[in-house]
């Protein structure tokens, strides 16, 4: 690649992220039906923008959110397809925005408003460094291949069922590489590949008791608190060290290898300066591993929210009808998500008392991946880090879920890169997300390098 390529970025950055905020106007959030309008005309702009670059592409519909497809040849045969997602997620809490979500703001080089990091942000590296490589050298390196989906957010499988019925079909022809910008570098200045993310299932379970809120003084000591019950049994699924109770849980957890735990340490994460960070007095979690492995490489049984009884002023004499936990367990590999949602929904099972009524709700899985980190796709991935960001890049793996990616390994049979350019501290999903402009440029420097030496 010509040092035009950079230069190009360079010079035009100013425009690009202008264009990026444009994108992030559309409140594209998938799991809000008022919104559905919003996400379409997301994808249809995308779709418009890389029509504009030379692109042939249109949307997929196969049911739920519109697929953004797009293709263009290169002067190798070799084909690189781009996965990334459209959709955000809720703005809520709105109040602890300091700028509205959907109205981009600078602020000290750092671009605030919901999906700049988490996805758009990321998305527009890629298509900022196709566009720099075609209006520099005239023609792109390699053949692309956009697969944009737009409820990665909100469970949908709508890309999954895409991919298992054209996969193999002129509808979406073997890439030799897929290249996923959506996950996180290791801090600021150090670049990644990310070659393993955690799977997750996610569940409620409501206790039911009487038949509508009592007086605690009549009926205290008579009969089940629910919330009470909703306690114990949360109780009874991890104990205070951090290990899962629910039988078998870790039956398939593939082990840490000792490269991984060497490399994990060498990384030298601060774990104060995270309890710092989250405000907490110290971090906790599976006694006998370090943060790091924990967060990558360890699976977790999380309650995501609880509630039932009194929630208002002071306080209130009553057993509560009902009480609810809302649950999540990220996995690793070899964690087959279908089973271990069986074994948890089993154990709950077997430690609800019999004084109380219980309803279980299944919110979906999806499965943990792990890549081998030996392949030269990879080596290149690197060398284009390194180039991008003038720092060397280190293997990570990452706490978080893109459900697809399995279904990608699967069903295409070929390697896939986790290059992403976010910070776990860059806020998606909560109040305030924000992606750093140095980061942007860089990684669409990077990605322009990975284009060309794939
Ligand atoms: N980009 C994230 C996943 C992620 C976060 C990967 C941090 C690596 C590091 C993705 O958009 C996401 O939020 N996924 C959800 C999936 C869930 C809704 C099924 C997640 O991980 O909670
Ligand atoms: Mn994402
Ligand atoms: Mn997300």
């Amino acid at each position: 690649m010509t040092d035009r390529v950079e230069s190009y970025i360079d010079a035009n950055q100013d425009r690009f992220i202008e264009e990026l905020t444009e994108f992030m106007r559309f409140p594209s959030v998938s799991a809000q039906r008022a919104h559905d309008g919003d996400t379409r005309a997301c994808a249809e702009w995308v779709t418009r923008h890389l029509q504009g670059l030379g692109f042939s592409a249109g949307l997929q519909d196969v049911g739920g959110q519109p697929i953004v497809k797009a293709w263009k040849k290169g002067k190798s045969s070799k084909r690189v397809m781009i996965y990334g997602h459209y959709d955000v997620q809720p703005e809520d809490p709105l109040d602890e925005w300091k700028t509205p979500p959907f109205e981009p703001t600078i602020r000290d080089g750092i671009l605030y408003g919901r999906g700049a990091t988490d996805d758009k942000g990321q998305v527009w590296t890629h298509i900022k460094a196709v566009e720099s490589l075609l209006k520099t050298e005239g023609e792109l390196p390699c053949e692309v291949l956009f697969l944009l989906e737009g409820e990665e957010e909100s469970g949908g499988d709508a890309l999954a069922r895409f991919v298992r019925q054209a996969a193999g079909t002129p509808d979406l022809p073997a890439p030799d590489v897929i290249v996923i910008s959506d996950s996180t570098m290791y801090d600021a200045n150090t670049p990644a590949i990310t070659y393993g993310l955690r799977g997750i299932i996610a569940l409620e379970f409501t206790i039911r008791g009487p038949a509508s809120d009592v007086h605690s003084g009549a009926y205290g000591g008579g009969v089940a608190n629910p919330a009470m019950v909703a306690a114990q049994m949360l109780a009874a699924c991890v104990a205070p060290d951090g290990k899962i109770l629910v039988p078998h849980f870790y039956d398939d957890v593939v082990p840490l290898q000792d490269w991984e735990r060497e490399g994990f340490a060498k990384l030298d994460f601060d774990e104060q300066a995270m309890a710092k960070e989250l405000n907490v007095p110290r971090l906790h979690g599976e006694v006998g591993y370090s943060a790091l492995e924990r967060l990558w490489a360890r699976p977790t049984f999380e309650v995501n929210g609880i509630f039932g009884g009194y929630q208002g002023q002071r306080s209130k004499t009553i057993i509560p009808a009902s009480a609810t936990a809302k649950i999540t367990c990220r996995l690793v590999s070899n964690q087959d998500p279908d089973r271990i949602r069986d074994l948890v929904m089993e154990h709950l099972r077997s430690v609800c008392p019999k004084t109380v009524r219980m309803e279980i709700n299944d919110f979906g899985t999806s499965p943990p991946v792990l890549f081998d980190v030996n392949n030269p796709t990879i080596q290149a991935a690197r060398e284009a880090l390194h180039k991008g960001f003038g720092q060397e890049a280190v293997f990570i793996r990452c706490g978080g879920s893109i459900p697809v990616v399995s279904t990608f390994a699967e069903q295409l049979g070929c390697p896939v890169i986790l290059m992403g350019f976010g910070l776990d501290s860059d806020g998606p999903h909560g109040p305030n997300e924000h992606f750093s402009l140095d980061s942007f440029v860089k990684g669409t420097k990077a990605a322009a390098h990975m284009f060309s030496m794939i």
